[in-house]
């Protein structure tokens, strides 16, 4: 069913041509979304830190055309990239609804990731994020021009909005609009929480939480062994699901203290557990899955001796695929990045890994 608050009804059609640019970063997930079910809408609620240093821009140049249907080209580092069209396709059909200028005008997309395109790093949502975005903002444009005061829903309306729609294009991409902390999915005791569109975690955030560290360890840089669709799909008739969505909406109900109290300990026992809940869902699913890589595991437990040994609060979580992020808070960065290099880095491909942090969200460039 349409949701009509994100429906405007008609649009003066002054813009004929033009280009916005927006940037929107990747998130990692605390607590997982795996399983949907309707239009994209999920079957727990979830909860991420927004990142900072993994992101997309892009360029979205519009130019008004006469002939029916969706036409536009979609280019990655300046190539252009047909193997990304028929998904642009899909999401342009799932929103025209809510932005029907989609059919007015010709478009190309340009679009450039911070991290390696092969780096096992899933784009969607930062891609997906940065292209609601830019739609958004021509919504905004068109609005403007027709006088609508902007100031008295704008801010909300352009960031929930922009959110309902990369929703449509990838799940998690809802939870890259804004930072730092950003729930997806009803949960009784969040409020505004909704299954539509991601909102900032309402309450109190400890400041240990503010700038915390994540570093992407690359295991594994290939594509994407099992899609998240097909992923998704699996928890259809998955025999765990009911109890692990019951585990979901649990660990997130957990963590509300966690994050007012600052208490580590028992983020790490939450963040780790629901990381291997999700492996543990697409081992047990059928057909099954092994996502982690011999080195996930020698990271896994190296991160469990460093922590014992030294009192860390370094932890780890998993998205599907063989990467490890490492959590830890900013006053620990000195010693687990030398950990890092002496421990970690012969488990990385080529060595390599990524620094990053806690961040804010999208945010407009230049027209
Ligand atoms: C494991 O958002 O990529 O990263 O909605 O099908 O595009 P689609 O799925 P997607 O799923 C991401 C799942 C996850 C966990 C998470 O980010 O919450």
């Amino acid at each position: 069913m349409p949701q009509h608050k994100f429906i405007v009804c008609n649009y003066h059609h002054s813009l004929t041509s033009g280009t916005v640019s927006w940037q929107a970063p990747s998130n990692i997930a605390l607590v997982k979304y795996w399983g949907k079910y309707g239009e994209q809408m999920p079957m727990n609620p979830s909860i991420s830190f927004t990142l900072e240093n993994c992101h997309t821009q892009t360029t979205l140049s519009f130019e008004r055309k006469q002939n029916e249907g969706f036409d536009f080209e979609v280019y990655l580092n300046g190539k252009r990239e047909t193997g990304f069209e028929p998904k642009i396709r899909t999401f342009f059909e799932r929103i025209v609804v809510y932005v029907p200028f989609l059919e007015d005008f010709r478009f190309t997309i340009e679009t450039v990731n911070s991290f390696p395109h092969s780096s096992g790093i899933a784009s969607s949502a930062s891609g997906m994020g940065a292209l609601a975005l830019c739609l958004m903002d021509m919504e905004r444009q068109m609005l403007q021009q027709m006088g609508f005061e902007l100031d008295e829903t704008g801010r909300l309306y352009f960031a929930e909005k922009a959110s309902f729609l990369a929703r449509l294009g990838s799940g998690s991409a809802c939870r890259s609009i804004k930072g730092p902390l950003i729930v997806w999915g009803e949960h009784p005791e969040i409020e505004g929480s909704s299954n539509l569109f991601g909102t900032k975690y309402p309450s109190d955030i400890h400041e240990i939480f503010q700038n915390y560290q994540d570093t992407i360890l690359l295991v594994d840089k290939g594509e994407k062994q099992v899609s998240s669709t097909l992923g998704h799909d699996l928890m259809l008739d998955h025999p765990f699901a009911a109890s692990r969505f019951r585990q979901a909406k649990d660990n997130l109900s957990k963590l509300i203290p966690v994050f007012k109290n600052g208490d580590l300990l028992e983020f790490i026992k939450i963040v780790e557990s629901e990381a291997l809940s999700l492996h543990a869902m697409m081992m047990t699913s059928m057909p099954y899955f092994i996502l982690m890589k011999p080195n996930t595991l020698e990271i896994i437990n190296r991160i469990w001796e460093f922590r014992e040994t030294t009192g860390s609060h370094a932890c780890f979580t998993l998205d599907a695929g063989a990467n490890v992020h490492l959590l830890y808070p900013e006053s620990e960065k000195e010693n687990v990045l030398q950990f890092i290099k002496n421990e970690l880095v012969p488990f990385c491909k080529n060595g390599e890994f990524i620094e990053d942090r806690v961040g804010l969200g999208g945010q407009k460039l230049t027209d």
